[in-house]
């Protein structure tokens, strides 16, 4: 399975950072692209620029997501839509909580449940799940989005199991710090002053090196599964250890 083999593709996200590029990609090896977010104007000019098929929805809302995916008959599902937020659990609000869990979590079991099946009775598919490092390594702050991508990590592991003896393909991306929107979202900063704070000085990936990875993955035959990869700047390092001295 290869490219050629493929004709459609969804991704949610698309509006921004890796989901555009994304889209990008798979518009330029011809397959025929579904692009969710919810900001219209963005998806538009995405679609005037590559020939994606724009769906502003708001994946959280499941009414809608349904409605938008009724019908599609997609084989590579692209679940990349995310957020971050500042702050562990002791200084997470309710609706931090519940927007984490229902965009990073919520959203994929219910798009997956939706698309699996048209995969497996095609017995054609390939899914991508875009995790993070903050799902394979505890680090400082960000306790409900570890969560989350932790729980994106067993359920690439076990969705694995479930598509076993058909040739759909289950992959887990999980990257480091990518040069993208995420961080003016979580910190509520300017575009200029994230740029500033997390991207400047930094030898980090981009969108495209994102997308150029998840297009080898993809293009590999049928027989061979990528099951996790990992993309981290060559100067960012996981690990660590956290010891407080309590005596003088
Ligand atoms: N950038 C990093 O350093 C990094 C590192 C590790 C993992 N990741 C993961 O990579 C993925 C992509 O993130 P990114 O960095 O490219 O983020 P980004 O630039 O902030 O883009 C996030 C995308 O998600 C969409 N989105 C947000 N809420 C949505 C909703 N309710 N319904 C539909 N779409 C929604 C946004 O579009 P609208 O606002 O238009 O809806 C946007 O297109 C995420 O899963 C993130 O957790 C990122």
């Amino acid at each position: 399975m290869s490219f050629s083999d493929y004709r459609t593709a969804l991704v949610t996200g698309a509006s921004a950072g890796m989901g555009t590029a994304l889209v990008e990609r798979l518009c330029a090896e011809g397959l025929t692209v579904h692009a969710l977010a919810r900001r219209a104007d963005r998806l538009d000019e995405l679609a005037a620029r590559t020939g994606c098929i724009p769906h502003a929805v708001d994946i959280t809302d499941t009414e809608a997501l349904k409605a938008a995916v009724e019908g599609l008959e997609i084989d590579v599902l692209i679940n990349n839509a995310g957020v971050g937020r500042a702050g562990n659990i002791t200084t997470m609000d309710e609706f931090g909580v519940d927007e984490l869990i229902d965009l990073n979590l919520r959203a994929v079991l219910h798009i997956t449940r939706l698309l699996l099946p048209g995969m497996l009775e095609r017995d054609r598919g390939h899914i991508v799940n875009i995790g993070s490092m903050a799902g394979q390594y505890n680090f400082g702050g960000n306790t409900v989005y570890h969560a989350t991508k932790a729980a994106i990590r067993m359920l690439s592991q076990q969705l694995r199991i479930d598509v076993n003896g058909k040739r759909v393909r289950i992959t887990e991306f999980s990257p480091g710090r990518v040069e993208t929107e995420i961080f003016d979202r979580n910190h509520g900063m300017s575009k200029d002053e994230a740029r500033q704070h997390w991207y400047e000085g930094y030898e980090i990936p981009g969108p495209a090196d994102v997308a150029d990875a998840i297009a080898y993955v993809i293009n590999l035959p049928s027989h061979i599964t990528i099951g996790h990869m990992e993309m981290m700047s060559t100067f960012q390092a996981p690990g660590g250890l956290s010891i407080v001295k309590t005596a003088k």
